[in-house]
């Protein structure tokens, strides 16, 4: 499955991701902000993880896609529904831009408004959910920026550079979404 955005195109993730999605996951200034990591990954876990992205939705409840740029075929990051339950018709949303030389330039915001649209209009969802360190400013601009609304507070529950943060909660619901 192929979807596009206005500079990139989304694919299925390949083996071939692999050493740049190692090189993110090992460093320190990406671990700090992308949630739930650990500060570092072992190459096998990041192949693990391809091969776990290719099995069937159904099966693993996740989606994911790798990000790439249309004008040059560079991949630069990626962007997944996971925890996806259609008994609520609800999934929790997820996105990394690992190519920092690309953080603030609106892939993000580019990228989530497609993952948003699709979620709702194709996936049938309801609600999409996700969680994001308090001081990770940029991010909250960007989901902000898709229509997300803060929902609630996890008190100092991740501790990440020698103290212990906040995390958010961040929803939109299908009756906020405006379709264009
Ligand atoms: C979070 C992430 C996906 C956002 O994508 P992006 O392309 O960098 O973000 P965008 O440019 O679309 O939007 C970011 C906004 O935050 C603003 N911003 C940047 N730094 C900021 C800061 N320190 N404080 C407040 N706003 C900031 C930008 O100006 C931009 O707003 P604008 O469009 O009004 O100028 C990307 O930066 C990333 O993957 N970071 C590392 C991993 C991560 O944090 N993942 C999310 C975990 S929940």
């Amino acid at each position: 499955m192929i979807l596009k955005s206005e500079r990139l195109y989304l694919r299925m993730p390949v083996q071939e991701d692999a050493p740049l999605r190692h090189e993110w996951f090992n460093d320190p200034q990406f671990t700090r902000l992308y949630l739930g990591r650990p500060t570092y990954t072992t190459y096998k876990q990041i192949e693990e993880e391809v091969k776990f992205a290719a099995l069937p939705a159904s099966y693993t409840g996740m989606m994911e896609l790798a990000l790439l740029t249309t004008d040059n075929n560079r991949y630069i990051g990626n962007t997944f529904f996971r925890k996806i339950n259609m008994a609520d018709r609800s999934a929790e949303y997820g996105i990394f831009i690992g190519a920092q030389d690309l953080w603030g330039g609106h892939f993000g915001t580019e990228v989530t408004r497609i993952m948003v649209d699709y979620g709702f209009n194709e996936l049938g969802f309801n609600r999409i959910w996700l969680t994001v360190l308090s001081f990770n400013h940029r991010a909250i601009s960007c989901f902000e920026k898709c229509s997300f609304k803060n929902e609630g507070v996890f008190r100092k529950a991740i501790f990440s550079g020698g103290t212990f943060n906040d995390v958010y909660s961040m929803s939109i619901l299908e009756e906020d979404h405006i379709q264009k």
